[in-house]
């Protein structure tokens, strides 16, 4: 058998080819306009990425709603989108025959308290950890708003696929809707979409169902999810390999692991509840996706924390991936999948921008807004600066947020 390298292609069920293991995970980039459609900034910083090497870009997340907006800046697709301006953004982002999907999200209650007096989500619970000011108490989804809800997943997909996305992701992961329905801890629901875990998924598989349906067989759908929330009484390894497996037999065409919510941020390294065999290697959710490949044979994923040639061609030497996923190092460093395909001894070091004020950097959440910014910056044509300084990001976010830049908008 030849080895798997960086390099090698991979193949999808349905006879989609990835042009190598290189997985650009979504960074929600706030460049949506005014009626949120992308503005023109996000096909030049997309083709950047594709000119880059990378083998699959994945899109920021894309809202199925207009009226549950994560962010601000949020590029919604439904009925009212503009697709002209989604298909100058698909055929950037596709230059040189890298895959395009749309990352499909849908808040839940993390919808920051500025944007929504009244979340929904599974059960009215309000998110804890510091967040209870920052995000209002939701209430709880009536049937058939769930009905609606999966209808909308299901309009965007087919919307995805005819503005020229080459697949579609469901964000299922980070404690948004899809991740809520999942987790015990913010589903205490009792008819057939609450309780047990059977009835726990039930909405994620609703979702993907009713997605293959607008789309067909041959068009890639996969999906972001946790490992684990991390949290007491949460979504456990165990319940996440429950739905791998129902997503798996289901046809999903890729799997992305990730894990945490905003109450417990891991995704982006946060140790607590990581494993010490995990933390010694780079990528953070390495050791629950080996025992997931034991399970299913649907191609894997594992974003968060590859820093190195080294780090990436070890986890597929492993077996328990067979994508690398990356994101804030490629918002400074686009052109690191080439990089990295031609040195073995590639490394990038991340960057942990901070004014001195502790107070201040996570006011302004600037371990993420600092790599937004960045995304800014090629949007705009220019080069990403790895020494930009937390000062600017400040500045950045006063500008572009003005008095909702010291509110929170995100964990
Ligand atoms: C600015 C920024 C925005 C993000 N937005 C999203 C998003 O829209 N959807 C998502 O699934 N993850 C999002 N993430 C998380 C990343 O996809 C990824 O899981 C995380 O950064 C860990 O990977 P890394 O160590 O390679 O950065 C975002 C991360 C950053 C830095």
């Amino acid at each position: 058998m030849t080895k798997t390298t960086l390099n090698t292609p991979l193949e999808l069920k349905g006879g989609v080819t990835i042009r190598n293991r290189f997985f650009k995970s979504a960074m929600s980039e706030q460049l949506g306009d005014d009626n949120h459609n992308p503005r023109m900034g996000l096909a030049t910083v997309y083709k950047r990425w594709a000119d880059g090497g990378i083998g699959l870009n994945v899109s920021g997340n894309i809202m199925i709603d207009r009226s549950a907006l994560g962010e601000p800046k949020n590029v919604v697709l439904d009925e009212k989108s503009d697709l002209e301006a989604f298909r100058r953004w698909t055929s950037a982002a596709t230059t040189g025959g890298a895959h395009f999907w749309a990352q499909l999200n849908h808040p839940g209650k993390q919808i920051p308290a500025l944007l929504s007096k009244e979340p929904v989500a599974p059960s009215a619970i309000a998110l804890g950890h510091g967040l209870e000011k920052a995000f209002n108490k939701p209430r709880a989804l009536t049937e058939k708003e769930i009905l609606g809800i999966i209808r909308r997943f299901a309009t965007a997909a087919k919307l995805a696929k005819e503005s020229g996305f080459t697949g579609v992701q469901i964000h299922g992961a980070h404690g948004y809707l899809v991740s809520q329905f999942n987790s015990a801890r913010h589903n205490q629901r009792t008819d057939q979409w609450g309780g047990t875990m059977e009835n726990r998924m039930r909405f994620v598989l609703e979702v993907y169902k009713a997605i293959r349906e607008q789309v067909g067989d041959d068009f890639p759908v996969g999906i972001k999810l946790n490992s684990a929330d991390f949290m007491k009484g949460g979504f456990t390894e165990e319940e996440s390999m429950q739905v791998v497996k129902a997503l798996a037999e289901a046809g999903i065409d890729l799997i992305e692991i990730s894990g945490g919510t905003y109450e417990n941020p891991s995704m982006m390294g946060s140790q607590k509840g990581v494993k010490e065999s995990t933390r010694r290697r780079e990528a953070y959710f390495l050791a629950y996706a080996e025992q997931v490949r034991q399970l299913v044979d649907t191609p894997l994923v594992v974003t968060g924390g590859f820093r190195s040639s080294e780090g990436m061609q070890e986890a597929l030497d492993s077996g328990a991936t067979d994508m690398i996923g990356l994101a804030r190092p490629l918002a400074f460093e686009p052109d690191m999948p080439n990089k990295a395909m031609n040195n073995a001894d590639y490394t990038i070091e991340l960057k942990e921008p901070s004014t001195g004020f502790k107070g201040i950097d996570q006011m302004f959440v600037l371990g993420l807004v600092w790599y937004e910014q960045q995304i800014h910056l090629m949007a705009e044509g220019k080069s990403p600066k790895a020494n930009l300084s937390a000062w600017s990001t400040v500045w950045f976010s006063l500008m572009g947020m003005g008095k909702h830049a010291i509110k929170k908008r995100r964990a």
